[in-house]
């Protein structure tokens, strides 16, 4: 089972992603997600709700993709509107891509909140056109998407492919070239939904920040810290895991909660408490996070 698992995980991680703009990938069709046309996010403002969050959904950038959904992580939002009660308390979400997701979870707790961060180090993306071609850049300059109307290359994601391989390093050059026009002339796009940008204009209880779990956090220690889909050994090496949650751990509250989600067949989440600077389990739906044997007792 954990040889198939492994395999799984690696053919996932080092294979190449090249799909067409039909959806299809032209290798491991069934292993893999379906693309759909990304240079669309140029026209963000032409798409509705649920075209925006399932494009930004196919981004992969550094070494995640943005995958997201309205109520994703359901039982977790339930157990943190159960565990708070009737309290006030501060909020971090890390990695919440279009921030879809926590829409529920902020409708339901508006009451309770003093603030509620909404995190993630891909929000702001600069798009330049260069003839039929449209080129991502992420806020240091680096292009990680090219796509056209016919295809889309993920230049983040590993090719062994030759053809690949060498695709990606020709379109990063191109890349490099145009990199002066996104200064002058890229299109800025927002990752966020519409939802949640109209709740953060309503209410001062919102926060976005453009955060990397690496960097340092300059607000207030936090009740209750969710992170749903980020922790992940296909991407992540369980020594970088051990780091984030290091940090995140340095900025939860003494009794704070870490809620950790994975959402597989079924929504896997393992709660952890931070006692005498440790966290200690406390509470698992279903299988629990993949990750939790070494998360307890950091
Ligand atoms: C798979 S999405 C999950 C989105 C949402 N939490 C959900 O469950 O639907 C993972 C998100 O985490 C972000 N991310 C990954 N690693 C991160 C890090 N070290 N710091 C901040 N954001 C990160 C990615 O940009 C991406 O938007």
């Amino acid at each position: 089972m954990n040889i198939m698992k492994n395999l799984k995980n690696f053919l996932i991680k080092n294979s190449l992603i090249y799909y067409n703009n039909n959806g299809n990938n032209l290798l491991f069709k069934n292993i893999f997600p379906k693309i759909p046309p990304l240079y669309k996010l140029f026209y963000s403002e032409e798409l509705d709700n649920e075209e925006f969050n399932e494009l930004v959904s196919h981004i992969y950038y550094k070494k995640t993709w943005k995958t997201t959904l309205y109520k994703r992580n359901l039982l977790t939002d339930e157990l943190i509107l159960k565990t708070i009660k009737s309290k006030k308390v501060n909020l971090l979400e890390v990695g919440a891509s279009t921030g879809v997701s926590s829409l529920y979870l902020f409708y339901r707790l508006r009451k309770h909140l003093l603030t509620f961060y909404l995190t993630d180090y891909l929000f702001n993306v600069k798009i330049v056109k260069v003839k039929n071609s449209f080129f991502f850049y992420d806020t240091k300059g680096k292009s990680f998407i090219v796509a056209n109307k016919h295809w889309t290359f993920l230049l983040d994601k590993k090719s062994f492919f030759p053809v690949f391989f060498l695709a990606k390093r020709y379109f990063r050059m191109k890349g490099k070239k145009y990199q002066k026009r996104y200064i002058d002339s890229g299109r800025d796009v927002v990752l966020l939904d519409r939802r949640i940008l109209k709740l953060v204009e309503e209410s001062d209880k919102i926060r976005i920040e453009q955060w990397d779990t690496s960097e340092p956090w300059n607000h207030e220690q936090l009740d209750i810290i969710k992170v749903a889909n980020v922790l992940n050994l296909v991407y992540l090496k369980k020594k970088e895991i051990i780091n984030i949650v290091n940090n995140l751990k340095l900025i939860l509250k003494d009794d704070g909660l870490l809620f950790i989600t994975e959402n597989r067949e079924k929504e896997n989440l393992s709660v952890f408490q931070k006692n005498n600077n440790k966290l200690i389990l406390r509470d698992r739906l279903n299988k629990g996070a993949e990750i939790e044997e070494f998360i307890e007792g950091i």
